[in-house]
């Protein structure tokens, strides 16, 4: 049987079974129900504490909701397509069950300020996990990190081998990123975690209601204060999926230099065959699937960014329909995130790490050639001079095959006069690092000086 909209006395003919299907939001929005019902108490709350609802209305409206609640988490509830959203879903099941006062409940506010509210009650639990997903694969960062801290690997700038750093202090560089995504999570919860109930339509109530008490009840730092923006802005979804972005586009950065170290050609590391696939073809491959679709998915959620700022973008004011399709990005943007948190978190204790193929990497490199510019000028060489002086005995290593660490110090000296028998301390790996020694540098120490400085932040 076809159920009649709560709007239909107004027109001659019924919609199109097209436009029933292009207009409805049910296939998506039932995922807001829990949120839609928790606001409905809460307005119900409110409005039997204005006088507006009396005491067996509120409770009818308690006794409905709660049996509504069980029936959607036990599947039992059948969401009707004719009834277009979660919304008019839930209150026509609540008249249902309990008659009239289901149908009171909808005083003094509109469907506009309904799901404004819904979404933000919905994101704000969202933005809540994020932020715990966050800080799991950070933990799984500082794990690997602390394992090797010590651990050579050139440090690359245009992907040329540039100086040595070490592989904690790589991964430290996502945890800092990680970090400040966390931040801007947090702090976009603030403006989301305020009430646009109250705002009805688009342009308050004339009911007595009370949006202080609405907001504590449902746990908001604040009302919006404008009836009309409370409806119609959906910043604070662009804002977060703007985060999100964020975060995948340093996880993509990251599944790209896992990618390149994997391949055999590098073979800096491995990833546990868990996260990996094999080619139908080809018996030999082994492929990183998992931070390849991680790339690839970043994509995605961009994308859901460019989506709802387009959405947004010269939308009169209040309320357009225009805002119906701020949920399927939104909702992707959380789903595709935090399956790609929880993943990485996992794989990043997957990889292995093989520092002998770091090392020699770095051994090849002439990595520690800016060591000995430094070395030179702390002798008192101007530092063009000494970059002179370098670029001469790469040169000269490279013509010898050699690294210039196995230089002899005759063979040195003939650049400069001012190089000694300690410059062996510089020009290995280890030296190189050991002399970065200040907040922020790769020497060993301040590496575990940041892991201790973020598993105190983590634990706090
Ligand atoms: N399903 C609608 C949405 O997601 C709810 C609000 C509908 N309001 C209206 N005036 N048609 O935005």
């Amino acid at each position: 049987m076809q159920e009649s909209h709560a709007w239909s006395g107004r027109f001659s003919e019924p919609v199109s079974e097209l436009v029933k299907k292009y207009t409805a939001s049910i296939d998506f929005d039932k995922r807001l129900a829990e949120f839609d019902i928790e606001g409905s108490l809460a307005h119900a709350t409110m409005l039997h504490k204005a006088g507006v609802l009396s005491d067996d209305d509120v409770a009818a409206i308690r006794r409905g909701m709660a049996e509504i609640l069980d029936d959607i988490r036990a599947g039992r509830l059948e969401w009707s397509v004719d009834l277009e959203d979660v919304h008019m879903n839930v209150e026509r099941r609540l008249t249902d069950k309990i008659g009239d006062a289901g149908k009171r409940l909808h005083t003094g506010r509109s469907r506009n300020d309904q799901v404004a509210t819904d979404i933000r009650l919905w994101l704000r639990a969202q933005i809540d996990a994020i932020v715990g997903f966050i800080a799991e694969l950070q933990t799984s960062l500082l794990e690997l990190a602390e394992k090797h801290a010590d651990t050579v690997m050139p440090g690359f700038t245009h992907l040329q081998v540039a100086q040595p750093v070490t592989f904690g202090h790589h991964m430290l560089a996502y945890v800092e990123m990680l970090a400040r995504d966390a931040e801007r999570m947090t702090d976009c919860r603030k403006r989301v975690n305020r009430l646009p109930l109250g705002a009805a339509a688009l342009a308050g109530t004339t009911f007595p209601i009370d949006r202080q008490y609405t907001a504590q009840l449902l746990g908001f730092d604040d009302v919006c204060h404008n009836s009309l923006d409370a409806v119609s802005d959906r910043d604070f979804a662009i804002e977060f999926t703007a985060a999100a972005s964020l975060v995948m586009v340093h996880l993509s950065r990251l599944s790209e230099e896992l990618i390149l170290w994997m391949s055999p050609r590098v073979g800096f590391i491995d990833i546990a065959d868990r996260f990996c696939t094999g080619s139908s073809i080809m018996p030999q491959k082994k492929n990183p699937d998992v931070p390849e679709l991680v790339r690839g998915k970043s994509g995605r959620v961009v994308g859901h960014l460019i989506a709802l700022v387009t959405l947004m973008k010269a939308q009169p004011l209040a309320y357009n329909k225009d805002n119906q399709e701020d949920k399927e990005p939104l909702f992707d943007t959380v789903d595709t995130l935090i399956d790609t948190l929880r993943i990485y978190a996992d794989m990043m204790r997957g990889v292995t790490v093989k520092p002998e193929a770091m090392r020699a990497a770095v051994l090849q490199g002439f990595a520690t050639a800016t060591d000995l510019a430094d070395y030179l000028v702390k002798k008192g060489l101007p530092f063009r001079d000494s970059h002179e002086v370098v670029a001469l005995s790469v040169r000269y290593a490279e013509g010898r095959g050699v690294d210039l660490a196995d230089l002899s110090l005759d063979e040195l000296k003939q650049f400069s006069q001012l190089i000694e028998q300690d410059i062996y301390q510089v020009l290995t790996p280890e030296g190189s690092l050991a002399q970065r020694d200040h907040v922020g540098g790769t020497a060993p120490n301040q590496v575990r000086a940041q892991i201790a400085r973020h598993k105190a932040r983590l634990a706090s």
